[in-house]
Protein backbone atom coordinates (compact mmCIF):
# COMPACT_ATOMS: atom_id res chain seq x y z
CA UNK A 1 0.00 0.00 0.00
CA UNK A 2 0.98 3.48 -0.76
CA UNK A 3 2.21 5.65 2.72
CA UNK A 4 1.41 9.56 2.56
CA UNK A 5 2.45 11.67 5.06
CA UNK A 6 1.78 14.94 5.27
CA UNK A 7 4.29 17.71 6.59
CA UNK A 8 2.69 21.06 8.04
CA UNK A 9 2.85 24.44 6.64
CA UNK A 10 5.45 26.84 7.48
CA UNK A 11 3.68 29.48 9.76
CA UNK A 12 4.49 32.88 8.14
CA UNK A 13 1.59 34.69 10.54
CA UNK A 14 2.34 33.21 13.83
CA UNK A 15 6.24 34.40 13.17
CA UNK A 16 4.99 37.95 11.90
CA UNK A 17 3.19 38.43 15.50
CA UNK A 18 6.59 36.94 17.19
CA UNK A 19 8.27 39.62 15.64
CA UNK A 20 6.04 42.73 16.66
CA UNK A 21 8.52 44.09 18.76
CA UNK A 22 9.45 47.68 17.80
CA UNK A 23 12.92 47.41 19.85
CA UNK A 24 14.92 47.07 17.08
CA UNK A 25 14.24 48.64 14.27
CA UNK A 26 16.01 46.82 10.81
CA UNK A 27 16.24 48.89 7.94
CA UNK A 28 16.38 48.01 4.67
CA UNK A 29 17.53 49.26 1.25
CA UNK A 30 15.46 47.86 -1.79
CA UNK A 31 16.98 48.13 -5.25
CA UNK A 32 14.59 47.79 -8.00
CA UNK A 33 10.86 48.26 -7.99
CA UNK A 34 9.81 45.91 -10.21
CA UNK A 35 8.69 42.40 -10.40
CA UNK A 36 10.50 40.12 -8.31
CA UNK A 37 10.95 42.62 -5.64
CA UNK A 38 6.86 44.36 -5.22
CA UNK A 39 4.86 41.47 -6.94
CA UNK A 40 3.90 40.22 -10.23
CA UNK A 41 0.94 38.72 -11.94
CA UNK A 42 3.32 35.92 -13.72
CA UNK A 43 4.20 33.75 -9.85
CA UNK A 44 4.08 34.24 -6.56
CA UNK A 45 7.45 36.01 -5.91
CA UNK A 46 7.40 39.46 -3.64
CA UNK A 47 10.71 40.14 -1.48
CA UNK A 48 9.21 42.98 0.02
CA UNK A 49 5.89 41.39 0.79
CA UNK A 50 8.03 38.38 2.82
CA UNK A 51 10.53 40.95 4.02
CA UNK A 52 7.65 42.30 5.74
CA UNK A 53 5.80 39.59 6.83
CA UNK A 54 9.29 38.12 8.60
CA UNK A 55 9.62 42.02 10.49
CA UNK A 56 6.59 43.12 11.04
CA UNK A 57 6.57 46.06 12.64
CA UNK A 58 10.69 46.50 12.95
CA UNK A 59 10.58 47.01 9.11
CA UNK A 60 11.79 50.28 7.88
CA UNK A 61 12.62 50.67 4.09
CA UNK A 62 14.94 53.77 4.44
CA UNK A 63 15.73 53.67 0.75
CA UNK A 64 14.17 52.48 -2.75
CA UNK A 65 16.43 52.78 -5.60
CA UNK A 66 15.33 52.40 -9.41
CA UNK A 67 16.10 54.54 -11.89
CA UNK A 68 12.60 55.95 -13.22
CA UNK A 69 10.93 58.12 -10.49
CA UNK A 70 7.75 56.72 -11.87
CA UNK A 71 7.70 53.18 -11.03
CA UNK A 72 9.30 54.24 -7.53
CA UNK A 73 6.26 56.52 -6.78
CA UNK A 74 3.72 53.89 -8.14
CA UNK A 75 5.68 51.60 -5.40
CA UNK A 76 5.82 53.72 -2.65
CA UNK A 77 2.12 55.68 -2.98
CA UNK A 78 0.39 52.27 -3.11
CA UNK A 79 2.66 51.11 0.16
CA UNK A 80 1.91 54.35 2.03
CA UNK A 81 -1.71 53.68 1.33
CA UNK A 82 -1.86 50.08 2.94
CA UNK A 83 -1.42 48.49 6.47
CA UNK A 84 2.48 48.40 6.24
CA UNK A 85 2.51 52.25 5.77
CA UNK A 86 5.07 52.32 9.03
CA UNK A 87 7.56 51.10 6.72
CA UNK A 88 7.57 53.47 3.69
CA UNK A 89 6.22 56.84 5.09
CA UNK A 90 9.82 57.73 5.40
CA UNK A 91 11.40 55.73 2.25
CA UNK A 92 13.57 57.73 0.58
CA UNK A 93 14.22 57.91 -3.18
CA UNK A 94 17.00 57.29 -5.41
CA UNK A 95 17.96 57.13 -9.11
CA UNK A 96 21.43 54.83 -8.72
CA UNK A 97 23.44 53.10 -6.20
CA UNK A 98 26.05 55.83 -6.79
CA UNK A 99 23.37 58.46 -5.49
CA UNK A 100 22.96 56.65 -2.45
CA UNK A 101 26.21 55.78 -1.51
CA UNK A 102 27.25 59.26 -1.93
CA UNK A 103 24.10 60.09 0.74
CA UNK A 104 25.37 57.31 2.87
CA UNK A 105 28.97 58.61 3.24
CA UNK A 106 27.68 61.77 4.31
CA UNK A 107 25.05 60.12 6.59
CA UNK A 108 26.62 56.90 7.85
CA UNK A 109 24.14 56.73 10.98
CA UNK A 110 21.62 56.12 7.79
CA UNK A 111 23.30 52.36 6.61
CA UNK A 112 20.96 49.74 6.30
CA UNK A 113 21.03 46.52 7.67
CA UNK A 114 20.43 45.41 4.64
CA UNK A 115 20.86 45.32 0.48
CA UNK A 116 17.97 43.66 -1.19
CA UNK A 117 18.76 43.84 -4.79
CA UNK A 118 16.04 42.59 -7.34
CA UNK A 119 17.17 44.54 -11.38
CA UNK A 120 18.17 42.76 -14.37
CA UNK A 121 21.55 41.00 -14.17
CA UNK A 122 22.72 43.51 -17.12
CA UNK A 123 23.38 45.67 -13.85
CA UNK A 124 25.18 44.11 -10.65
CA UNK A 125 27.13 41.43 -10.07
CA UNK A 126 30.03 42.10 -12.24
CA UNK A 127 33.64 44.12 -11.64
CA UNK A 128 32.93 46.78 -14.59
CA UNK A 129 32.11 49.94 -13.66
CA UNK A 130 28.19 50.74 -13.95
CA UNK A 131 27.50 46.78 -13.27
CA UNK A 132 29.19 46.36 -9.53
CA UNK A 133 26.92 47.89 -7.14
CA UNK A 134 27.93 44.80 -5.21
CA UNK A 135 31.29 45.86 -4.84
CA UNK A 136 30.82 49.34 -4.82
CA UNK A 137 28.48 48.30 -1.75
CA UNK A 138 31.20 46.68 0.44
CA UNK A 139 33.85 48.98 -0.34
CA UNK A 140 32.08 51.22 1.25
CA UNK A 141 30.27 48.68 3.60
CA UNK A 142 32.50 46.22 4.78
CA UNK A 143 30.17 43.62 6.91
CA UNK A 144 27.12 45.01 4.57
CA UNK A 145 24.41 42.36 4.56
CA UNK A 146 23.06 42.03 0.28
CA UNK A 147 20.55 39.64 -0.82
CA UNK A 148 20.65 39.20 -4.42
CA UNK A 149 18.23 38.26 -7.02
CA UNK A 150 19.20 35.70 -9.68
CA UNK A 151 20.77 35.24 -12.16
CA UNK A 152 24.11 36.78 -10.23
CA UNK A 153 25.01 38.59 -13.43
CA UNK A 154 25.16 38.83 -17.34
CA UNK A 155 28.39 39.86 -17.22
CA UNK A 156 31.24 37.31 -18.52
CA UNK A 157 31.66 34.20 -16.17
CA UNK A 158 35.33 35.07 -15.57
CA UNK A 159 33.67 38.58 -14.39
CA UNK A 160 31.84 36.96 -11.83
CA UNK A 161 34.79 34.99 -10.68
CA UNK A 162 36.59 37.87 -10.60
CA UNK A 163 33.96 39.65 -7.73
CA UNK A 164 33.83 36.29 -6.10
CA UNK A 165 37.52 36.75 -5.28
CA UNK A 166 36.96 40.58 -4.92
CA UNK A 167 34.28 40.24 -2.36
CA UNK A 168 36.58 37.42 -0.63
CA UNK A 169 38.39 40.04 1.19
CA UNK A 170 35.39 41.59 2.89
CA UNK A 171 33.33 40.12 5.80
CA UNK A 172 29.83 40.65 3.79
CA UNK A 173 26.91 38.18 3.94
CA UNK A 174 25.41 37.43 0.89
CA UNK A 175 22.83 35.59 -0.17
CA UNK A 176 21.63 34.27 -3.21
CA UNK A 177 17.36 34.01 -4.24
CA UNK A 178 17.47 30.38 -5.44
CA UNK A 179 14.66 30.17 -2.95
CA UNK A 180 13.85 26.40 -3.79
CA UNK A 181 17.10 25.61 -1.59
CA UNK A 182 14.61 26.57 1.19
CA UNK A 183 11.70 24.27 0.50
CA UNK A 184 10.89 21.67 3.07
CA UNK A 185 10.30 18.95 0.97
CA UNK A 186 13.92 19.59 -0.50
CA UNK A 187 15.45 20.07 3.20
CA UNK A 188 13.58 16.33 3.67
CA UNK A 189 15.57 14.78 0.60
CA UNK A 190 18.79 15.83 2.03
CA UNK A 191 18.17 14.81 5.21
CA UNK A 192 17.10 11.75 3.46
CA UNK A 193 20.46 11.27 1.53
CA UNK A 194 22.42 11.76 4.47
CA UNK A 195 21.34 9.73 7.34
CA UNK A 196 21.29 7.15 4.35
CA UNK A 197 24.90 8.04 3.32
CA UNK A 198 23.67 7.88 -0.20
CA UNK A 199 26.19 8.68 -3.09
CA UNK A 200 23.85 10.38 -5.59
CA UNK A 201 24.65 8.57 -9.30
CA UNK A 202 22.33 11.17 -11.22
CA UNK A 203 20.06 14.04 -11.06
CA UNK A 204 17.64 14.71 -13.81
CA UNK A 205 15.81 17.82 -13.27
CA UNK A 206 12.66 18.72 -15.77
CA UNK A 207 11.98 22.18 -16.06
CA UNK A 208 8.30 22.64 -18.45
CA UNK A 209 7.41 26.15 -18.59
CA UNK A 210 3.86 28.12 -19.87
CA UNK A 211 4.59 30.24 -21.77
CA UNK A 212 1.65 32.29 -23.00
CA UNK A 213 1.41 34.67 -20.45
CA UNK A 214 4.57 35.83 -20.51
CA UNK A 215 5.03 39.09 -22.77
CA UNK A 216 8.19 40.93 -21.27
CA UNK A 217 9.85 41.32 -24.74
CA UNK A 218 13.27 40.88 -23.69
CA UNK A 219 12.39 37.69 -22.34
CA UNK A 220 12.06 36.52 -26.03
CA UNK A 221 15.49 37.87 -26.72
CA UNK A 222 18.62 35.64 -25.50
CA UNK A 223 21.03 38.45 -25.84
CA UNK A 224 18.67 40.33 -24.05
CA UNK A 225 17.50 37.91 -21.24
CA UNK A 226 20.62 35.81 -21.43
CA UNK A 227 18.34 32.90 -23.03
CA UNK A 228 15.75 30.31 -20.56
CA UNK A 229 18.41 28.53 -19.59
CA UNK A 230 20.47 31.45 -18.48
CA UNK A 231 16.92 33.13 -16.76
CA UNK A 232 14.74 30.41 -15.90
CA UNK A 233 16.14 26.71 -15.79
CA UNK A 234 19.07 28.66 -13.80
CA UNK A 235 16.98 27.31 -10.65
CA UNK A 236 16.83 23.58 -11.58
CA UNK A 237 20.49 24.02 -12.71
CA UNK A 238 21.34 25.03 -9.18
CA UNK A 239 18.79 22.60 -7.27
CA UNK A 240 20.78 19.86 -9.57
CA UNK A 241 24.30 21.53 -7.89
CA UNK A 242 23.32 21.49 -4.81
CA UNK A 243 22.17 18.01 -4.63
CA UNK A 244 25.70 17.12 -7.29
CA UNK A 245 27.85 18.88 -6.23
CA UNK A 246 30.51 20.82 -8.52
CA UNK A 247 30.36 20.13 -12.24
CA UNK A 248 32.96 19.52 -14.86
CA UNK A 249 32.29 22.06 -17.42
CA UNK A 250 34.13 20.72 -20.18
CA UNK A 251 31.33 18.25 -20.11
CA UNK A 252 28.62 19.60 -20.82
CA UNK A 253 26.80 18.52 -23.81
CA UNK A 254 23.83 19.88 -24.98
CA UNK A 255 20.51 19.62 -28.03
CA UNK A 256 18.12 21.86 -28.56
CA UNK A 257 14.53 22.56 -30.56
CA UNK A 258 14.80 25.48 -32.10
CA UNK A 259 12.28 28.30 -33.38
CA UNK A 260 13.11 26.97 -36.92
CA UNK A 261 12.79 23.35 -36.47
CA UNK A 262 9.36 22.29 -37.52
CA UNK A 263 8.13 20.70 -34.42
CA UNK A 264 9.52 24.66 -32.81
CA UNK A 265 6.45 26.42 -33.91
CA UNK A 266 4.26 27.65 -31.09
CA UNK A 267 0.63 29.20 -31.34
CA UNK A 268 -0.09 31.34 -28.71
CA UNK A 269 2.75 33.10 -28.65
CA UNK A 270 1.69 36.61 -26.46
CA UNK A 271 4.50 38.53 -27.86
CA UNK A 272 5.72 39.05 -31.99
CA UNK A 273 8.37 37.19 -32.39
CA UNK A 274 8.87 38.34 -36.51
CA UNK A 275 9.90 41.04 -34.99
CA UNK A 276 12.92 39.20 -33.52
CA UNK A 277 15.96 37.93 -35.49
CA UNK A 278 15.34 34.32 -36.31
CA UNK A 279 19.53 33.63 -34.70
CA UNK A 280 18.27 35.61 -31.46
CA UNK A 281 14.66 33.34 -30.68
CA UNK A 282 14.70 31.58 -27.81
CA UNK A 283 14.91 27.90 -28.21
CA UNK A 284 11.42 25.63 -26.96
CA UNK A 285 13.56 23.03 -25.88
CA UNK A 286 16.95 22.24 -24.20
CA UNK A 287 18.69 18.91 -23.36
CA UNK A 288 21.50 19.35 -21.38
CA UNK A 289 23.57 16.67 -20.04
CA UNK A 290 27.20 17.02 -17.97
CA UNK A 291 29.76 14.79 -15.33
CA UNK A 292 29.94 16.22 -11.95
CA UNK A 293 33.50 16.02 -10.13
CA UNK A 294 31.89 13.20 -7.99
CA UNK A 295 31.38 11.15 -10.79
CA UNK A 296 27.82 11.49 -11.35
CA UNK A 297 25.62 13.21 -13.82
CA UNK A 298 23.24 15.43 -14.44
CA UNK A 299 20.29 16.25 -16.76
CA UNK A 300 18.13 19.13 -17.81
CA UNK A 301 15.49 19.34 -19.90
CA UNK A 302 13.71 22.68 -20.09
CA UNK A 303 11.00 23.16 -22.44
CA UNK A 304 8.74 26.32 -22.94
CA UNK A 305 6.04 24.39 -24.46
CA UNK A 306 2.88 24.43 -21.99
CA UNK A 307 0.45 27.15 -21.96
CA UNK A 308 -1.96 27.90 -19.27
CA UNK A 309 -0.52 28.89 -16.30
CA UNK A 310 1.37 26.57 -14.14
CA UNK A 311 4.68 25.45 -14.32
CA UNK A 312 5.32 21.25 -13.82
CA UNK A 313 8.89 20.94 -12.65
CA UNK A 314 10.32 17.80 -11.06
CA UNK A 315 14.11 16.85 -9.58
CA UNK A 316 14.74 13.01 -9.78
CA UNK A 317 18.03 11.66 -7.47
CA UNK A 318 19.18 8.38 -7.57
CA UNK A 319 21.38 6.80 -5.60
CA UNK A 320 22.47 2.54 -5.08
CA UNK A 321 19.05 1.29 -4.27
CA UNK A 322 17.15 4.24 -3.54
CA UNK A 323 14.97 6.84 -6.17
CA UNK A 324 14.24 9.88 -4.78
CA UNK A 325 11.82 12.30 -6.91
CA UNK A 326 10.90 15.96 -5.74
CA UNK A 327 7.62 16.84 -7.47
CA UNK A 328 5.66 20.22 -8.15
CA UNK A 329 7.98 23.06 -6.68
CA UNK A 330 5.71 25.81 -7.70
CA UNK A 331 2.87 24.28 -6.47
CA UNK A 332 2.09 21.99 -3.74
CA UNK A 333 5.47 19.84 -3.51
CA UNK A 334 5.70 16.55 -2.80
CA UNK A 335 8.42 13.94 -2.23
CA UNK A 336 8.39 9.98 -3.28
CA UNK A 337 11.01 8.05 -2.05
CA UNK A 338 11.51 4.29 -3.61
CA UNK A 339 14.42 2.37 -1.14
CA UNK A 340 15.73 -1.02 -1.39
CA UNK A 341 12.80 -2.76 1.22
CA UNK A 342 9.93 -1.42 -1.27
CA UNK A 343 9.01 -1.09 -4.81
CA UNK A 344 6.31 1.00 -3.86
CA UNK A 345 6.98 4.85 -3.39
CA UNK A 346 6.66 6.73 0.05
CA UNK A 347 4.93 9.97 -0.42
CA UNK A 348 5.39 13.03 1.73
CA UNK A 349 3.35 16.50 0.91
CA UNK A 350 4.58 19.39 1.48
CA UNK A 351 1.29 21.28 1.19
CA UNK A 352 1.72 25.64 1.44
CA UNK A 353 5.18 25.88 2.07
CA UNK A 354 6.88 29.47 1.12
CA UNK A 355 10.33 29.45 -0.01
CA UNK A 356 10.17 32.98 -0.43
CA UNK A 357 9.17 33.50 3.28
CA UNK A 358 12.12 30.67 4.47
CA UNK A 359 15.17 32.70 2.44
CA UNK A 360 14.31 35.81 3.99
CA UNK A 361 14.22 34.76 7.35
CA UNK A 362 17.17 32.90 7.26
CA UNK A 363 19.08 36.01 5.66
CA UNK A 364 17.95 38.78 8.36
CA UNK A 365 18.30 36.04 11.18
CA UNK A 366 22.06 35.91 9.95
CA UNK A 367 22.30 39.77 9.42
CA UNK A 368 20.80 40.26 12.50
CA UNK A 369 23.92 37.89 14.21
CA UNK A 370 20.95 35.30 15.53
CA UNK A 371 21.80 32.66 12.95
CA UNK A 372 24.47 31.18 11.78
CA UNK A 373 25.99 31.76 7.99
CA UNK A 374 25.08 28.53 7.33
CA UNK A 375 21.38 28.60 7.47
CA UNK A 376 21.81 30.88 4.26
CA UNK A 377 21.79 27.88 1.70
CA UNK A 378 23.35 30.21 -1.68
CA UNK A 379 26.24 32.07 -1.64
CA UNK A 380 27.74 34.59 -4.15
CA UNK A 381 30.34 32.01 -5.24
CA UNK A 382 28.09 29.24 -5.41
CA UNK A 383 25.60 31.25 -7.51
CA UNK A 384 27.97 32.02 -9.91
CA UNK A 385 29.24 28.35 -10.11
CA UNK A 386 25.43 27.88 -11.20
CA UNK A 387 25.56 31.11 -13.22
CA UNK A 388 28.86 28.98 -15.66
CA UNK A 389 26.62 25.67 -15.64
CA UNK A 390 23.86 27.87 -17.00
CA UNK A 391 25.68 30.03 -19.52
CA UNK A 392 27.74 27.09 -20.27
CA UNK A 393 24.50 25.07 -21.58
CA UNK A 394 23.75 28.14 -23.36
CA UNK A 395 26.99 28.58 -25.46
CA UNK A 396 27.33 25.08 -25.98
N1 LIG B 1 13.61 34.13 -7.72
C1 LIG B 1 12.54 34.28 -8.45
O1 LIG B 1 11.58 33.53 -8.37
C2 LIG B 1 12.50 35.44 -9.43
C3 LIG B 1 11.26 35.81 -9.98
C4 LIG B 1 11.21 36.91 -10.84
C5 LIG B 1 12.37 37.59 -11.16
N2 LIG B 1 13.56 37.18 -10.63
C6 LIG B 1 14.81 37.88 -11.00
O2 LIG B 1 14.78 39.21 -10.48
C7 LIG B 1 15.49 40.09 -11.36
C8 LIG B 1 14.58 41.28 -11.70
O3 LIG B 1 13.45 40.79 -12.38
P1 LIG B 1 12.04 41.57 -12.34
O4 LIG B 1 11.03 40.57 -12.76
O5 LIG B 1 11.86 42.27 -11.04
O6 LIG B 1 12.25 42.64 -13.49
P2 LIG B 1 11.37 43.94 -13.74
O7 LIG B 1 11.66 44.37 -15.11
O8 LIG B 1 9.94 43.69 -13.35
O9 LIG B 1 11.93 45.00 -12.69
C9 LIG B 1 13.25 45.42 -12.69
C10 LIG B 1 13.35 46.74 -11.94
O10 LIG B 1 14.72 47.10 -11.83
C11 LIG B 1 14.84 48.50 -12.10
N3 LIG B 1 16.23 48.78 -12.47
C12 LIG B 1 16.84 48.58 -13.65
N4 LIG B 1 18.14 48.95 -13.57
C13 LIG B 1 18.35 49.37 -12.32
C14 LIG B 1 19.48 49.89 -11.63
N5 LIG B 1 20.67 49.99 -12.22
N6 LIG B 1 19.34 50.25 -10.33
C15 LIG B 1 18.15 50.13 -9.72
N7 LIG B 1 17.04 49.65 -10.32
C16 LIG B 1 17.14 49.28 -11.61
C17 LIG B 1 13.81 48.75 -13.19
O11 LIG B 1 13.48 50.10 -13.29
C18 LIG B 1 12.66 47.88 -12.67
O12 LIG B 1 11.88 48.57 -11.72
C19 LIG B 1 15.89 39.26 -12.57
O13 LIG B 1 17.23 38.87 -12.43
C20 LIG B 1 14.98 38.03 -12.49
O14 LIG B 1 15.55 36.85 -13.04
C21 LIG B 1 13.64 36.14 -9.76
Amino acid sequence: MVSTTTVPANQAADKVLANESKDSIFKVAIVGAGGINFGSPEGPWNNAQRIEQNLGQRLRVNALINPIPNETNRVLDSKRDSNVSYAYNETKMYTSMTEYLDYLSRHPEDEPNAFVIGIPPDFHGSNKVGADMELQIVRQFPNAALFIEKPITSAAVEDAFDVVRQLEQHQAIISIGYMFRYLKVVEAAKKYIQDNNLNIVCTIARYNSSYIHNSKVFWWYVSKSGGPVVEQGTHFCDLSRYFGGDVDISTVKVNRVLSSDPCGKLSALPIDEGSIPEHERVPRFTAASWKYKSGAVGILAHSIILQGTQYDTCLELQADGHYIRIVDLYGTPRLYIRSPESDTERIVNFPDDDPYFSEFEAFIGVAEGKLPRERILSDFEDGTKTYELTKAITNN
